[in-house]
């Protein structure tokens, strides 16, 4: 279980970030969701470690973060940055994949076994002898997801995921936060797609100005104003609620729903 108990966050020069978040969560998909500089991307530093608390406290499965390093934080949580690009630093797919369970200490077996699960994951076996820097960006997110999942952590963070992606690459994306969460990962998703808030999302936080504003149920969270908030509701639900058919999550429910009413 991740415990965040009123955390708080000073960035240097004074910016409050976070003003006393509180968060529990387990093996669970849920939705962290805010309109820009709302402090969704602090808080998930804060989860693997790379921002220390500046009032408050996080316990990862019982450790605190202040008192562990990344290093074995990241074992447990693994977080796949916002701009994914910045973060790749070896000459191909495959060297870039097994970085991290190399520094796990398995044996190069194991790790070649992890690297070539990894790119399954994501659809990009095909691609080990490519330089990272010669993908697409779509192709850059799924590399930057498989080397979290290579690490198999417990816990995933995605931030942002689907930003700049094609429907096809979104799906692709989808698919594997489904995979991760029925073989028991925990998964935050942060993201501003509230389609993929509606499909994906059991649970939904909603930051704001860097306040917990909402954390409930993804039906609830949907009866909110978003706009208030600078959300707006998907499109398929606005098309439900508009012919009378109330919630559904995906179009197949819609479809069901309105064939009940015929
Ligand atoms: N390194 C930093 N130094 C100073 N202020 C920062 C720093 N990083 C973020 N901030 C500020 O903290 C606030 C929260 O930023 P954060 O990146 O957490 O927001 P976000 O919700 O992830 O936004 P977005 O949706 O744009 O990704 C913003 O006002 C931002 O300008
Ligand atoms: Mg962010």
């Amino acid at each position: 279980m991740i415990e965040v108990r009123n955390l708080w966050h000073v960035y240097e020069g004074k910016k409050e970030a976070l003003k006393g978040v509180s968060l529990t969560f387990g093996n669970e998909i849920i939705a962290l969701v805010g309109p820009n500089g709302s402090g969704k991307t602090t808080l998930a530093k804060h989860l693997n470690g790379l921002l220390k608390p500046t009032k408050g406290e996080v316990i990862v499965d019982g450790m605190d973060t202040r008192k562990h390093s990344v290093a074995e934080l990241a074992r447990i949580v693994g977080y796949v940055f916002q701009n994914p690009e910045h973060m790749f630093f070896e000459e191909n797919v495959f060297k870039e994949v097994a970085f991290g369970p190399r520094n796990l200490g398995l044996s190069e077996r194991e790790v070649e076994e992890r690297v070539e699960w990894a790119l399954r994951q994501v659809n990009l076996e095909a691609y080990e002898d490519r330089s990272p820097y010669s993908l697409s960006g779509g192709e850059k997110q799924r590399l930057a997801i498989a080397c979290i999942l290579a690490m198999k952590p417990k816990y995933i963070i995605l931030d942002e995921p689907t930003t700049g992606l094609d429907e096809k690459n979104t799906e692709r994306v989808k698919e594997v936060i489904r995979k991760l969460y029925k073989e028991g990962h925990g998964i935050l998703l942060i993201t501003h797609e509230m389609d993929l808030v509606l499909e994906l999302a059991e649970r939904v936080v909603l930051l704001y100005q860097g306040k917990k504003a909402f954390d409930g149920d993804v039906e609830e969270f949907f009866g909110l104003d978003l706009r208030e908030h600078g959300l707006d509701l998907p499109r398929l639900l606005t098309i439900s609620k508009e012919a009378g058919l109330g919630f559904v999550r995906s179009v197949e429910e819609f479809v069901n729903a309105l064939g009940m009413r015929i």
